[in-house]
């Protein structure tokens, strides 16, 4: 990804390579994304992000880690996701506000910049809203391949607003699951689930009550919005063998699963420092235990131990999952020949002369524009 070279680049840098490919940042806009996906087709990409995922995640030891920043207000959260190699940064803006729906805003809005280390020049500008979606739904399935039963068919889908079709899908195509019990408090959420889902090929059964999803479910995931400590998943609806994907509980003050559910069954989180404070652990005692994901993936430890263990994988979505994502979709994007250049960086003859760009092209009007600046 690091196409730079200081000394050959240099002469590159002239007013008239404005917007030189090397040096102007790919844009990936919410429709490029929307045309990415179709064209490769959703299943390509769902496993093409958890493919990038999973070897990102077997090389932990090679980024630089920190838990996200987060601004809380009242009614959400604005949060600033970076992450690095020894080559490439990125980070992700992401919000959580689940009021939002109710006035006609996604819960979840977002996008990222990929950067060249060496230099710190912005590679990539990508809507990550519908891309958080995939990633989400790409590293839930990559735990459940690792976590879950091998014979697991069935998934309670509770929760079932804009991250809940990703979910099935991923969960038929990367786990194999053939049949979706869905609930929501809102019953045209869970229309609209099964209005996108019918033609799937999933079995759906629309259920009346988290009770009713949760019977006979091989996995359960949750993926509510509620700014609260919620109960979703109690102990007295969960089942031997069960592997829970609790996905909403991802903030402070923000829960699905009971510290008796975790208390009962073996976790799992994407990065310790994060998930203590935004998972559902934060219930928990700070030596409560857990196991990274990664070190399931590299074999440095267990997942499932047996076939009656409850498994939880506690995701709270963690930056290199956005990081993977982005790889993934700058990759696609240059492949299929997407996205445009973008003017986002001045980029001057001298690069001590920023100034310089406030000037007019010609000599003359260089001058009128210098008097007129220092004038004012
Ligand atoms: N872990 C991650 O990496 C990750 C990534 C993206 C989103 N999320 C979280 O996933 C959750 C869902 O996101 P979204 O974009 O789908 O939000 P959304 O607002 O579009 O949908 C949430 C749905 O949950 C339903 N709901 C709320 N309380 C419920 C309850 N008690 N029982 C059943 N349903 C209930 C709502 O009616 C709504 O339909 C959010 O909490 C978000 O923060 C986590």
């Amino acid at each position: 990804m690091n196409t730079l070279n200081h000394p050959s680049r240099r002469h590159f840098l002239t007013s008239d390579t404005f917007a030189s490919p090397l040096i102007s940042p790919l844009y990936l806009s919410a429709p490029a994304v929307v045309e990415l996906v179709q064209r490769k087709g959703l299943k390509a990409c769902l496993t093409g992000i958890a493919d990038f995922i999973q070897a990102d995640f077997m090389r932990w030891e090679d980024f630089d880690k920190s838990a996200r920043v987060a601004n809380h207000s009242a009614n959400g959260v604005i949060e600033l996701m970076p992450i690095s190699d020894h080559s490439t940064y990125s980070f992700k803006y992401v919000n959580g506000h689940p009021q939002n729906t109710a006035i006609g805003l996604s819960t979840v809005m977002a996008f990222g910049v990929v950067a060249d280390v060496a230099t710190g020049t912005p590679l990539l500008l990508s809507e990550l809203t519908l891309t958080t979606a995939l990633r989400t739904a790409a590293t839930s399935a990559l735990a459940a391949k690792f976590l879950a039963r091998p014979d697991s068919r069935v998934m309670a889908l509770i929760g079932n607003g804009a991250q809940s079709e990703f979910q099935a899908f991923a969960f038929q195509h990367l786990v194999g699951i053939d049949t979706v019990r869905l609930y929501d408090v809102d019953a045209l959420a869970s229309a609209k689930l099964m209005a996108n889902l019918s033609g799937s090929g999933l079995t759906l059964v629309l259920c009346d009550s988290i009770g009713q999803a949760v019977q006979g479910a091989d996995i359960v995931t949750t993926v509510t919005a509620d700014k609260s400590y919620a109960t979703i998943i109690s102990a007295d609806l969960i089942q031997p063998g069960m592997h829970i994907n609790g996905v909403g509980g991802d903030c402070p003050g923000k829960t699905e699963l009971s510290a008796d559910v975790l208390r009962a069954s073996k976790v799992f989180v994407e990065y310790a420092p994060q998930s203590r404070v935004e998972g559902d652990i934060q219930q928990m005692p700070h030596d409560f235990e857990v196991t990274e994901l990664w070190q399931v993936l590299k074999g440095q430890q267990t997942g499932r131990d047996h076939a009656s263990q409850i498994t939880v994988f506690d995701s709270v979505g963690f930056a290199l999952e956005d990081f993977s994502a982005m790889r993934f979709m700058h990759a696609a994007a240059l492949t299929l020949g997407m996205g445009e250049r973008l003017a986002l960086i001045p980029q001057l003859e001298d690069p001590k002369n920023l100034f310089g760009t406030l000037l007019k092209s010609t000599a003359s009007a260089r001058l009128e524009a210098s008097e007129r600046l220092c004038a004012t």
